[in-house]
């Protein structure tokens, strides 16, 4: 059940050229929120912009109360969220949204560039949970791969794949997924197996056809434009083989199977 708040802000980073974590105060979503749900957060007291952004829960830490947002400036929303400062409060409204299900001993998360967002939330969860946690981390350059240190130290497997070369292998990083698949992913581990992706929407289509290639399940976060966030002015459909859903209240998250690509 979401709720909307006034969320204080205990810290604010740039961690490169690229990317940005706001760390809010709210023992609320601290404590409900699950992984690859989002809030709807306001940047502006004023009218301009209208309209709240939806941004995935990063982590969330219960016993400080706290959780996190990991963003990147896009237009006008997100560059006035990073001239927030330590100290101001923000209104947020969440969680929202359907997560992940995390189902399988083996996870393999698969993120393109901000998709990375929801998967450290993910992997904190899965680690708990599953036998093997493996991270496929895709992006334009390095600048552009994050928490990929984290990730390890939290007991994952990192492979990064950028597409000039400048971190990881060169190319695309469904085409390292797919090695890792043939090479180290018996038929035997197959069923055992779930694929989670969050990325641009050509990648997710990718992971799509990988999933059903290799009979592997997936689950993925998908981006459409939203305005409430709470399934009233459905200005977030999308198609399904079981008809139009809402992104923001039946996902972000998807069965990959599910949608209509
Ligand atoms: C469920 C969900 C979770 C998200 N999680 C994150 C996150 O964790 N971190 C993060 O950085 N971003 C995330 N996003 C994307 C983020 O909401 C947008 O980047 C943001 O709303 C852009 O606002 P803006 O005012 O800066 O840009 P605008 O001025 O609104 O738009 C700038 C450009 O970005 C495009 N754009 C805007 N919103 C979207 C969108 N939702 N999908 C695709 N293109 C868009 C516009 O078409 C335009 O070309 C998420 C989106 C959704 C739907
Ligand atoms: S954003 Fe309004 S229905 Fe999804």
């Amino acid at each position: 059940m979401p709720i909307q708040q006034k969320c204080l802000v205990l810290d604010h980073q740039k961690l490169n050229s690229t990317y940005f974590k706001l760390t809010l105060a709210s023992d609320y979503i601290a404590s409900h929120g699950l992984p690859g749900q989002f809030v709807e957060v306001r940047v502006s007291n004023d009218t301009d912009p209208l309209l709240r952004r939806p941004i995935s829960l990063h982590r969330v830490d219960p016993a400080k109360k706290t959780f996190e947002l990991l963003y990147e400036i896009v237009g006008q929303g997100t560059e006035m969220l990073s001239r927030i400062k330590i100290g101001e409060e923000l209104s947020v409204l969440g969680p929202l949204g359907s997560g992940f299900k995390i189902d399988k001993k083996i996870a393999l998360l698969a993120a393109g560039g901000m998709g990375i967002a929801p998967l450290r939330f993910l992997a904190e969860q899965a680690i708990k949970k599953t036998k093997a946690v493996y991270v496929f981390i895709g992006a334009k350059t390095h600048e552009q791969v994050s928490q990929e240190e984290d990730f390890r130290q939290m007991g994952c497997q990192v492979i990064v794949a950028t597409e000039d070369g400048s971190s990881g292998s060169k190319g695309l990083i469904t085409d390292l997924l797919v090695h890792f698949i043939d090479t180290q992913l018996s038929t035997l581990d197959a069923p055992r197996s779930t694929l989670y992706a969050c990325g641009p929407h050509a990648m997710l289509k990718v992971i799509a056809e990988i999933a059903q290639q290799k009979k592997i399940d997936a689950q993925v976060s998908l981006e459409a434009w939203m305005a409430c966030g709470l399934g009233a002015c459905k200005g977030c459909a999308i198609e399904t083989k079981n008809g139009y859903k809402m992104v923001c209240e039946d996902g972000p998250v998807f069965n990959a199977e599910d949608i209509k690509w």
